[in-house]
């Protein structure tokens, strides 16, 4: 068994090696769908419920970190971020708190000016989050200076740190590390698992569940009316959520199972019915909301209907939007391709989605 990662373990340890006067580190990371969804945290951003994701491939963010020494001694960290190449002023004070937040882990940080270059593989307003691969990006370029500093650092330290610091950006950016699987939160059934850090699924995952697809539909590509941080607060408050937050354990538990002996029908109620949930606790929190848009229905309506006559294991997922996450195993990628094209784009935004698949996690562009 490996060790439990504490928090103490996550604060670096000045071991007197001369910090790089400058340089740069390039980080390509992924955006994660979650199949058991986190919904609900507490302070300092750790989950009321243990949650997995697929990492996919296609939607990822590319961040470069470029960095020089800095003669005075900062309090705060210095920087700059531009994004598609153009300086990005109102993504700063998301940064800003990310870098304080992460200070006392990496006491270096305050040593350099930072320029951050970033850019997503997928449209800027297009209803993905790219808060999940945008900080995992910069808290594995963090990371690689760490490293720098530490050659002695394993991998799997490194990780569960690149992810530790990511959590503290975004929640689900701590899923966005490794692949094909990441459970973060901890779970009794899980070993490892952690609710500071993501892990890679422990066990070993049915052929039936390799390569899966998912097909992002852009039902609606503007902005939402409530914001994730929003959604998950009212959690604090929400009548159902303890409930909830057990529920969350049992469905972990059950596809837990399901993922190791391959039965894709119970996979698809699982799945199906976490996303339907996750819209549900919108619907019943105080204010009320709604992310789902007719056509987010349409489609799931059509799915459910592609199903029933063709016995295909197409399934959904949604994250907080209205975009819907088609899920299905590669086997049945032409026959499912045909009926997105057919059938479910005349309900997206200009006809617009992205064809993702699971992938392996960040790498390193050198
Ligand atoms: C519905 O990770 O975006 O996608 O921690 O406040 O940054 P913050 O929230 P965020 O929440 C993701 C919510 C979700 C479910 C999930 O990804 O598990």
């Amino acid at each position: 068994m490996n060790k439990m990662l504490t928090e103490q373990d996550f604060i670096f340890k000045n071991n007197g090696i001369a910090t790089p006067e400058n340089g740069s580190f390039t980080w390509k990371t992924p955006s994660n769908i979650a199949l058991i969804k986190y919904w609900g945290k507490r302070e300092p951003q750790l989950p009321e419920n243990p949650s997995i994701s697929f990492t996919l491939d296609a939607c990822f963010t590319l961040t470069t970190l470029e960095f020089t020494k800095c003669k005075l001694n900062n309090k705060n960290v210095q920087f700059d971020i531009f994004f598609e190449g153009k300086k990005k002023g109102d993504f700063k004070p998301k940064i800003e708190k990310f870098f304080t937040l992460i200070q006392q882990y990496v006491p270096f940080i305050t040593d350099y000016n930072f320029v951050i270059h970033s850019r997503n593989s997928f449209p800027h307003s297009s209803g993905i989050a790219s808060s999940a691969s945008g900080m995992a990006a910069l808290a594995l370029c963090v990371m690689s200076l760490e490293k720098q500093l530490n050659p002695t650092i394993t991998d799997e330290f490194f990780n569960r740190k690149a992810s530790f610091l990511a959590r503290l950006g975004s929640g689900s950016a701590s899923r966005s590390i490794e692949g094909e699987l990441v459970v973060w939160g901890n779970h009794n059934d899980i070993e490892d698992s952690s609710d500071l850090y993501g892990i890679k699924f422990p066990s070993t995952i049915h052929d039936n569940f390799k390569n899966y697809h998912d097909t992002i539909l852009l039902v609606d590509k503007g902005e939402k009316q409530v914001s994730s941080t929003v959604g998950h607060n009212l959690m604090h408050t929400h009548p159902f959520a303890e409930k909830r937050f057990e529920q969350a354990h049992q469905n972990l538990s059950k596809l837990k199972s399901v993922l190791q002996n391959g039965n894709v029908k119970e996979f698809i109620t699982i799945l199906e019915s976490e996303a339907l949930t996750l819209h549900a606790m919108m619907l019943t929190s105080n204010p009320y909301f709604i992310l789902m848009k007719p056509n987010t229905l349409s489609i799931i309506n059509k799915i459910w209907e592609f199903r029933a006559e063709t016995n295909s294991s197409i399934c959904f997922t949604l994250d907080a939007g209205a975009n819907v996450h088609v899920l299905f195993p590669e086997k049945e990628k032409k026959s499912v391709n045909q009926f997105i094209v057919n059938d479910l784009l005349p309900f997206c935004q200009n006809n617009h989605y992205i064809c993702d698949r699971v992938g392996l996690g960040a790498k390193q562009i050198k």
